[in-house]
């Protein structure tokens, strides 16, 4: 049959750049719609890739309040830039829109209606923070506080940064508005609810008909067990969204619509092209509907997105695929390392191929995560797209424009290597629809091999300089040309521009799959023009240094590496986005006294779950401090170690006596805490900056 197809990204946030992590997202869903775009119209009738802005929300409400522009103007300037990074990725969406569109208002109104008629919208009193300064709601991430446990200052609304602790807001001792520092109260709204406890069976059913991948399904198995709870979908004005229909003042929290941004963008893409918008989106549909997102965000699209869709009367997703996220050099990507990496940053110093070959390489249908090595990244680009790619061409090219009239000759009937390499189509394009991209590229650079030894074996060089070889010659380069182009065929899915200057080059249509099936002879090629440059690992360091941020404690990108998968942490993602406030200037970094301490002496506090109690010299003085490491340490393996600490803290009373000052440790979830040291040499009492 026929396929018709329809593909989405994720809808990035208008309030943030795209960077590398995002990319990997877009770079895989674009290869795979390339590549469908190169099957023949019988296979793949049509195949559209649609994506927007995610533009509401109380972050992007709030940054535009801060820079003194409205958030349409804020989401507009954002759009151009998002739409900027991608065209020079050359990631080839067929429409990129807006969650803040026409289309998206009417169609979240219409599925929250139909889920309303469908019994599935409840209504409930919910006590939240609110800042009576500004009259708003506040999210947990905009509430900060003392953290209940240890007694840190300044401590976000859900986590303590000190002491690792979680808690609701209520918790927070003294809680003070991010926004305004105003005192929060307590403040009862009501709110609106997707019961999608009621659509437990669908899911189940859904889930297992073969939708996920088995990750994905063992992830939605785990949500099943926990229970589904409902998913309040409604925030108080003022909020930058769309208000819900029939309840004024109360707008669609931006998880709500976000996903209906798919089909919005698409509405827009028919109505400029005479699409057959219902083909696609209407109920027992038989075109497929793919969604590429990240793992984080699979709770949205596995759950909430197609439970919507079915009791609305559409049709569910065909598949979800998800991705892992990016590490850089084995870590999380940092702003003080270097490798908080935007795309635009990139663009002005790499070749976008060169990542998208290198991603490819990397890629499979999996959720694991993938590691851009920057090492190995210009170690492979170079040898594998410059050493074995492009050299082909370069090494027979010339010959044929200086000797053969730039026209190429003939290939012998039954020719080995061209035999092969034409018989490979079909493995590479299963591996294309798999998604298994890395092993897609091993098997074309397994050909590009092959090909190299072809021409090595033959030396067209050699030949060249011996009187009466000349058919010899004409069809080494021939053959060596031929291969080339079966090669750029197969890449062309991940190399789109490389490809468009081969075939300018060789003087041939845009390559499509079928195009594997025969080859070139007696054909007159254009004169070879450079086509890919080595890349010099001095340009990645001069990327790196110039992403390199020295400013404060800088929080990871949350847009990437959100962690959600229930509702308190959707909105913690969503507010996490709005950028890590407040940044502090060196003078309010000068105010912190750090100095190092030798720890004296270790002991256990009696009834507490997580302490120690540490005696520091500090050079001039001892002090006691309460620290929250015992999950890591004996207290007898501490003693005499070498530590850093604050000395100007503010002491601070705990239910387990007075702790004068705080020790430093590094932990996230991937462990810790881990304690800093300095190295050897230092003494106590000196001051750290
Ligand atoms: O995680 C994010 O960056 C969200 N803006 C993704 C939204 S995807 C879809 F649901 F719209
Ligand atoms: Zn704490």
């Amino acid at each position: 049959m026929t396929r018709k197809i329809l593909v989405t990204s994720a809808l990035p946030y208008a309030n943030g750049s795209i960077h590398l992590g995002h990319l990997v997202e877009y770079i895989q869903t674009d290869i795979w719609v390339r590549f469908q775009k190169m099957q023949p119209k019988e296979k793949v009738a049509e195949c559209w890739y649609v994506c927007a802005d995610d533009t509401h929300g109380t972050p992007i409400m709030l940054r535009a309040e801060k820079e003194g522009v409205s958030p349409e103007q804020l989401i507009d300037r954002v759009w151009h830039e998002h739409k900027r990074d991608f065209d020079g990725f050359h990631v080839g969406f067929d429409h990129y829109y807006s969650t803040n569109s026409p289309e998206n208002r009417e169609f979240a109104s219409q599925i929250y209606l139909k889920l309303r008629e469908a019994g599935l919208i409840e209504r409930r009193s919910i006590e939240q923070f609110y800042d009576p300064d500004k009259a708003m709601f506040l999210p947990d991430r905009f509430i900060k506080g003392t953290c209940p446990k240890c007694g840190a200052k300044d401590q976000y609304g859900d986590s303590c940064e000190a002491c690792g602790a979680t808690y609701a807001p209520t918790d927070l001792i003294d809680p003070y508005s991010a926004v305004s520092g105003a005192k929060p109260v307590r403040k009862e709204s009501e709110h609106y609810f997707f019961a999608l406890g009621k659509c437990e069976a669908f899911l189940k059913e859904w889930t297992r008909s073969g939708t996920l991948q088995a990750e994905a399904a063992n992830k939605m198995d785990e949500w099943f067990t926990a229970g589904l709870s409902d998913w309040d979908i409604s925030r108080d004005a003022p909020y930058f969204g769309f208000e819900i229909p029939e309840a004024p003042g109360k707008y669609f929290y931006v998880w709500l619509d976000a996903p209906v941004g798919y089909m919005a963008s698409f509405k827009k893409l028919c109505a400029d092209k005479g699409i057959d918008f219902d083909a696609f989106w209407g109920k027992g549909s038989t075109s497929e509907l793919y969604h590429f997102i990240g793992k984080d965000i699979l709770y949205f699209h596995a759950l909430f997105w197609p439970a919507m869709l079915a009791f609305s009367g559409h049709r569910t997703p065909t598949s979800v695929f998800a991705h892992g996220f990016l590490t850089v050099n084995g870590q999380k990507m940092s702003k003080s390392r270097g490798t908080f990496i935007t795309a635009e940053s990139y663009l002005k110093h790499l070749n976008p191929e060169w990542l998208r070959y290198y991603y490819a390489a990397k890629l499979s249908n999996t959720m694991e995560d993938i590691d851009l090595n920057l090492d190995d990244f210009s170690a492979r680009v170079n040898s594998d797209l410059v050493g074995k790619f492009i050299n082909i061409a370069s090494r027979s090219a010339g010959f044929i424009a200086k000797r053969f009239g730039g026209k190429l000759g003939q290939v012998p009937a039954g020719q080995e290597l061209l035999a092969r390499m034409q018989q490979a189509a079909g493995g590479i394009a299963e591996l294309y629809e798999a998604r298994e991209y890395g092993r897609a590229l091993r098997e074309v650079m397994a050909l590009a091999d092959l090909a190299n030894q072809y021409v090595d074996s033959n030396k067209p060089w050699e030949i060249a300089k011996q009187e009466g070889r000349e058919a010899e010659l004409h069809e080494v380069c021939t053959v060596a040309l031929n291969a080339f182009r079966l090669l750029t065929l197969y890449l062309k899915p991940v190399l789109p521009k490389l490809a468009e200057n081969v075939e300018a080059f060789l003087n041939i249509a845009p390559l499509v799959w079928t195009d594997a099936g025969h080859l070139l002879a007696g054909h007159a090629i254009n004169e070879y023009q450079h086509l890919m440059t080595r890349i010099d690992p001095k340009q990645i360091e001069a990327m790196v240094e110039e992403n390199k941020q020295t400013l404060a404690p800088t929080p990871e990108p949350h847009s990437q590496q959100r962690h959600a998968g229930h509702q308190q942490q959707v909105a913690k993602a969503e507010e996490a986005a709005a950028g890590w406030e407040p940044i502090i200037g060196i003078e309010d970094f000068g105010k912190i006294d750090l100095r190092i301490a030798k720890i004296v002496a270790a002991s256990h506090v009696e009834g507490a779950e997580k302490l120690l109690k540490l005696t520091l010299d500090v050079g001039t003085a001892t002090r006691t401090v309460f620290a929250g490491i015992k999950s890591a340490y004996k207290p007898e393996d501490l003693v005499g170690r070498l530590t850093v600490m604050v000395a100007n803290l503010a002491p601070r009373k705990m239910k387990f006596g007075l702790s004068e000052g705080m020790v430093l440790a590094a932990s996230d979830e991937r462990g810790g805490p881990f304690l800093l040291s300095p190295d050897s040499g230092a003494l106590p009492g000196m001051r750290v900056k």
